[in-house]
């Protein structure tokens, strides 16, 4: 029906061939009509930028039907722009509403809503600024992640999603069955039968990718799983997902030291990959960011911008300490002593909590940190045990505003130890003999790590919320869309 092929909007805008006819299609943003010419700005996902149309002498009946969210193919005259603002816009010689939107009902205006409004209407919020500049990230991410390691020679591999073994010792899993739950087979015991259910035992969703990852580390030595996990723990914060994607590389003849470098190394990578990648994206939530914080008091503000904290880290080493000189600086810290932390740090083998991370990485080290060496009993069995008996061999990465966005560990690669703490803990070894057959037969110096993916997607958008990092989060008491 159209003469030329689609141009996607992002390319037109930086296209000098003026007075050449092209075809754009789109959904209307915004829209400003008067008796002699009417303006369109449409967006077609390509860009956050839109494409600003000319109608001249627009008729009655079709400006009707032009509102804002109705799809258009527009074919027209691409002109130099007379203002500075954009290279140009688009005279439109035959514009088509192929989709319209009921002004009346349609929930989007060409204004600013507020981010919990869009969560309600997470099917239809791909379609504001923000959430489409979040989206193209978090791709230009995921696509970073594999290039990262591809060109490290690294293996990608695909570890299950059904699982009957608990990597974390946590018990916060989702049960997968095709029981009648009303009514499941029963033992004589009275409890219930998962002999008999899909897979001959009781499964779950994976809490990770870990165990199987290690399995193909030692023989492909470097390997990593991306994939999605899940964890039914009833955390409601902005930064715990029951449903979130973890990237999990897993390397054969590296120690603690070797891991923590490529930990840093892949997020300066992946922060670069950004800056050099998702220019005008971040520039937009730069300025979204900046509008936001100039709404705050003075105090509450943060010293830095988006993109300056991005550069921020690229241009420091990340601080290295382990968890014991953490608590002595906790400890002694004028905020723990004069009561500001929600939680006190009374001492050696707490747990962090979140605003303690964020304590060490924002008050005290102002850049990134990373801590190793924590308590044995505040970690899960398969990290290699210190000499001192206490602790582990351990790394979290922490980060501004985020606190936790990497966890790993070099692996206990003992056999003998590896078992005896498995025994303490309850991990059941019978099951995992397959586990433990990686240290039966050519043990390895191992280690490896886990990033949360949407933490990572957090700290690149600058975004709080968990939720408005992932199209369709999964949290307590919500599974919509
Ligand atoms: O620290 P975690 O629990 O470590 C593991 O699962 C290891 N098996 C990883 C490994 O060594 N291969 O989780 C790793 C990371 C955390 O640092 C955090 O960024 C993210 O996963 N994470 C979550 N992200 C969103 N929602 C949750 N509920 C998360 N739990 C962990
Ligand atoms: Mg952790």
């Amino acid at each position: 029906m159209y003469k030329n092929k689609r141009i996607k909007i992002v390319d037109l805008l930086r296209s000098e061939e003026f007075d050449s006819s092209v075809t754009v299609k789109g959904w209307i943003r915004n829209r400003r009509v008067s008796k002699n010419v009417a303006f369109l700005a449409v967006n077609d996902g390509s860009t956050v930028s839109n494409l600003q149309i000319v109608i001249n002498n627009p008729a009655d009946e079709l400006m009707s039907k032009c509102s804002v969210g109705s799809s258009v193919s527009v074919d027209g005259c691409w002109a130099k722009s007379q203002g500075d603002k954009q290279l140009g816009e688009l005279i439109a010689d035959n514009l088509v509403v192929t989709g319209f939107a009921d002004p009346e009902e349609y929930p989007l205006q060409p204004k600013k809503h507020s981010l919990e409004f869009l969560r309600e209407i997470a099917h239809l919020r791909f379609r504001t600024n923000t959430f489409g500049a979040i989206f193209r990230i978090r791709h230009s991410m995921a696509y970073a992640i594999h290039k990262f390691f591809n060109d490290k020679g690294f293996v990608y591999i695909n570890t299950p999603i059904i699982t009957a073994s608990d990597c974390e010792g946590a018990g916060e899993m989702f049960r997968v069955t095709t029981f009648d739950i009303s009514n499941p087979p029963r033992k004589e015991d009275g409890s219930v039968d998962f002999a008999q259910d899909f897979f001959g035992r009781d499964t779950k969703l994976t809490v990770s990718g870990q165990l199987e990852g290690e399995l193909a580390a030692t023989a492909l030595a470097e390997i990593y799983t991306f994939g999605p996990t899940f964890r039914a723990e009833n955390s409601n914060t902005t930064r715990h997902l029951a449903e979130f994607w973890m990237v999990e590389p897993e390397m054969a003849f590296y120690d603690i030291t070797d891991n923590m470098d490529l930990a840093e190394e892949m997020l300066k990578y992946l922060v670069k990959y950004a800056l050099d990648n998702c220019k005008n994206d971040l520039e937009f939530l730069d300025k979204r960011l900046a509008d936001e914080e100039k709404e705050k008091p003075q105090n509450q503000r943060s010293a830095m911008g988006l993109i300056e904290k991005l550069e921020f880290v690229l241009a420091n080493d990340f601080a290295r300490v382990t968890y014991t000189e953490a608590i002595d600086i906790l400890v002694n810290s004028n905020h723990n002593k004069k009561k500001k932390f929600k939680y006190p740090v009374d001492g050696w083998g707490i747990d962090l909590q979140s605003e303690h991370e964020r304590f060490l990485v924002e008050q005290h080290f102002k850049k990134p940190v990373i801590l190793t060496d924590y308590p044995k009993d505040i970690k899960a069995f398969y990290m290699k045990q210190n000499d001192d008996g206490k602790t582990v061999r351990a790394m979290d990465v922490l980060f501004p505003q985020i606190g936790e966005i990497i966890g790993g560990s070099e692996r206990e690669a003992d056999y003998n130890k590896l078992i005896t703490r498995m025994q303490e803990v309850h991990v059941p070894e019978k099951e995992m003999y397959w586990y433990l057959d990686t240290r039966r037969f050519g043990t390895v110096e191992h280690s490896g790590f886990g990033l949360g993916f949407e933490r990572l997607i957090l700290f690149v958008t600058g975004m709080t919320n968990i939720r408005d990092v992932i199209a369709f989060p999964r949290t307590p008491g919500n599974a919509d869309f």
